[in-house]
């Protein structure tokens, strides 16, 4: 059974005093590792904005962001052999195998900072990864930011990151400052061919994970295709209801 659906448009008064409420509870309840909530999962497309959303799950919930595209993208830069095999599927727009993944979340979860739970992000995108996950940690709920394909190829292909500071821009949707225009990049895996091949392997090996956390009664549906802070007003109200 789903959560429901998290979406819709909050005037800015409102939503400043919602913020003001929900700051407010999260200072004076029970610190977050007494709570009950565990590991949060940040689920959706390729370019759904889950990178893009996490900085404010994170602030809200002082869980980490465990991403599994910046661990293996990390691995890749470090000339690792395992960081190699794995570019080769990245840079083809397909799945790493399920065992190295997990692998490489087996042991991040051993890391002291992961003991109250994570935010996951990318991870996990198929029913194996799941049932792997469910051995080992403990899933609250599950934040899914629906986009339809359209809206996907033009945010990948325009988006660009900032390697100073990790931040997400889009050449349209969320401009950078000029100022660091110059030392933006663009991923290699971002280009309109390999995101038709990712978008394959989201709806044949990770969509169906949507009813697997459905039916479980973990799943909380937002609409993503809004604005960027459209959005986040929607995640802000899923946290609230975690929490
Ligand atoms: P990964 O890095 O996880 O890529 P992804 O899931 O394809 O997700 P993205 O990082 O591309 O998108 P996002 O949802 O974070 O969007 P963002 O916020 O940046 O994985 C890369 C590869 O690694 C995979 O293809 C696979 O090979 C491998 N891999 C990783 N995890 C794996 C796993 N668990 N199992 C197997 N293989 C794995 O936003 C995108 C752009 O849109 C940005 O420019 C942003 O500014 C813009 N934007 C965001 N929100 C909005 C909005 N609301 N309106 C307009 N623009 C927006």
């Amino acid at each position: 059974m789903d959560n429901g659906s998290v979406g819709g448009l909050w005037s800015p008064l409102v939503r400043t005093e919602y913020l003001i409420i929900l700051r407010h509870c999260l200072k004076t309840t029970k610190p977050l590792g007494e709570s009950m909530v565990g590991s949060i999962v940040l689920f959706g497309p390729p370019g759904a904005g889950k990178g893009t959303q996490a900085g404010r799950i994170v602030e809200l919930t002082s869980k980490p962001q465990v991403s599994t595209g910046d661990m293996l993208r990390a691995a890749v830069k470090s000339g690792s052999p395992m960081g190699l095999a794995a570019k080769e599927y990245m840079d083809a727009g397909l799945l790493v195998p399920d065992d190295v993944i997990i692998g490489l979340i087996q042991e991040r979860l051993q890391e002291d900072d992961a003991g109250q739970g994570v935010l996951f992000d990318g991870f996990p995108r198929t029913i194996p990864q799941a049932e792997s996950l469910e051995q080992i940690a403990t899933v609250s709920s599950v934040i899914s930011i629906e986009v339809p394909d359209d809206a996907i190829v033009d945010r990948i292909v325009g988006r660009r990151m900032d390697p100073e500071t990790g931040e997400i821009f889009h050449v349209q949707f969320k401009p950078a400052p000029p100022e660091i225009e110059d030392r933006l990049i663009q991923r290699p895996d971002d280009t309109e061919e390999t995101v038709r091949s990712r978008l394959e392997a989201y709806h044949n090996q990770t969509a169906p994970l949507a009813d697997w956390y459905s039916d479980r009664g973990l799943l909380i549906r937002i609409d993503g295709n809004a604005s960027i802070n459209q959005v986040g007003v929607s995640v802000e109200r899923a946290i609230s209801r975690i929490l």
